[in-house]
């Protein structure tokens, strides 16, 4: 049982994703400082229910992306391998960017000319900085995009991985249909005389029909890359999609597909805030009544649900 075991690899611990942010020694850094390792959380759309590659020894799968235009590059390495043993790269390539290479000489190049050229596609939405350490030359820009914003669909193909990667149940969209809407994150380092750009995080949207004449936008992917969780840019870009909508006659409402714990709390703690900006909080009294939730769910393009949600959210803090 054991000699088996150690044929048996965890696919989810083999992955090791590298977002490399800038050329070694481009800014007089130390290299270390410049690559970003983590794993995904989810490898199960790839390898299977039980996340296990079979038929090698201390098995890594490194997949190196250049941190601005998610340029990649495919490698692993094993100490032993058995004839029978899973064909990675097989089960890997259609969840991975087509223009995928795996030589890293190349790699290198590519990630040398992208830190200098890559820029971001689509229409600047806004931009905002941050106070944290190690932040102080960066700008945050959002960036507004469809499958017919130039560059744009090209580069969702390196992009989508990671929805598969560290969204739960996540499935490519279909990259041909225009009606898709995109807000990217990016952050904007200056350093040197150098502008360089490096992708934070994405929501990708879609207006469903609301009778009659109106939609509903549906937030369906929602990624705040790893290096750059819990520090914020998840709530910015979800007041950014936010007040878009509210500034959009088309739009009727907001909804959500699927939302995990993590982003129904990003959502909970961003409506809660506006709304008790808003005053919709003011002398609050159970029983509510469904008028009201009707009534402020319409005024805010939230759905009622959520609004009940918000409203006994409030409830309970005023127990305190
Ligand atoms: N656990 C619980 N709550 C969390 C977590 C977490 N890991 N991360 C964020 N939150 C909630 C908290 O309420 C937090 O407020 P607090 O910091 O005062 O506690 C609030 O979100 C805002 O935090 P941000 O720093 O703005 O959130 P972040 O930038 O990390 O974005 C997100 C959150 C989107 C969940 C991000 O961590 C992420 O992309 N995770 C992986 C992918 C994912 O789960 N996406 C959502 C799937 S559902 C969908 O796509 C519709």
């Amino acid at each position: 049982m054991n000699a088996l075991k150690q044929w048996v690899t965890n696919s989810t611990e083999a992955v090791n994703i590298r977002l490399v942010k800038a050329p070694p020694g481009s800014n007089g850094d130390d290299e270390e400082e410049d690559i970003i390792e983590f794993n995904p959380v989810f490898t199960y759309p790839v390898f299977g229910e039980q996340e296990q590659i079979f038929g090698y020894k201390d098995l890594i799968i490194n997949l190196e992306f250049a941190s601005g235009s998610l340029a990649s590059c495919f490698s692993m390495g094993y100490k032993d391998k058995k004839p029978t043993a899973d064909k990675i790269y097989t089960a890997m390539k259609d969840y991975l960017p087509p223009d995928i290479i795996d030589n890293h000489d190349q790699f290198t190049q590519i990630v040398q000319r992208d830190y200098k050229e890559f820029k971001p596609m689509g229409t600047k939405i806004g931009e905002y900085r941050v106070s944290s350490e190690g932040a102080e030359n960066s700008t945050f820009e959002l960036y507004q995009a469809n499958f017919d914003t130039p560059r744009f669909q090209e580069y969702h193909k390196r992009l989508q991985c990671f929805a598969i990667f560290f969204i739960e149940g996540a499935s490519f969209i279909e990259d041909t249909d225009e009606k898709w809407e995109v807000r990217l994150l990016f952050e904007r380092v200056s350093e040197n005389g150098q502008e360089s750009y490096n992708i934070v995080g994405y929501c990708t949207m879609y207006p469903y029909f609301y009778y009659p004449d109106q939609v509903r936008m549906r937030i369906s992917q929602f990624l705040i890359l790893p290096p750059y969780q819990q520090q914020g840019h998840g709530s910015r870009l979800y007041q950014s999609l936010y007040n878009d909508f509210c500034s959009r006659k088309e739009v009727r409402e907001m909804t959500v597909e699927d939302p995990n714990e993590e982003f129904s709390d990003l959502r909970d703690k961003n409506d809660m805030k506006h709304l008790t900006a808003k005053g919709v909080f003011k002398d609050l009294q159970a029983p509510i009544k469904k008028a009201r939730i009707e009534q402020v769910a319409q005024t805010y393009k939230l759905t009622k649900r959520q609004v009940a949600r918000c409203f006994e959210l409030a409830l309970l803090r005023n127990l305190d």
